[in-house]
């Protein structure tokens, strides 16, 4: 059975397409400043979710995954938006460095 992650398009020439990804995409280079209640979130770390800052299951494929995030109480949340931040999930000004 054929990858389901690999496709062969004839006459491209790029002869194979793959969806894992090495770098996450980059939905915004601001953060998604919003108030969040409390429990649980899952981040999405790939930057392909249409629900940003949160997961929607887009990431299927490409080697990336949310991140579990527990709020204790209801609060304001700068959540990274670059998704390059080294304090993962919380914007950390690192889209500042981004080209
Ligand atoms: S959609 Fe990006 S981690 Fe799930």
């Amino acid at each position: 059975m054929k990858d389901p992650r690999k496709t062969i398009a004839s006459g491209d020439t790029a002869p194979y397409q793959f969806s894992i990804m090495n770098e996450p995409l980059i939905p915004q280079k601001t953060p998604f400043v919003q108030e969040t209640p409390a429990g649980a979130h899952f981040w999405c770390a790939c930057g392909r979710s249409k629900t940003q800052p949160f997961c929607d299951g887009s990431h299927k494929g490409t080697g990336f995954g949310p991140l579990r995030v527990e709020v204790p109480q209801s609060r304001r949340i700068a959540w990274c938006g670059c998704k390059h931040t080294a304090n993962k999930p919380f914007c950390d000004g690192s889209h500042s460095g981004l080209k």
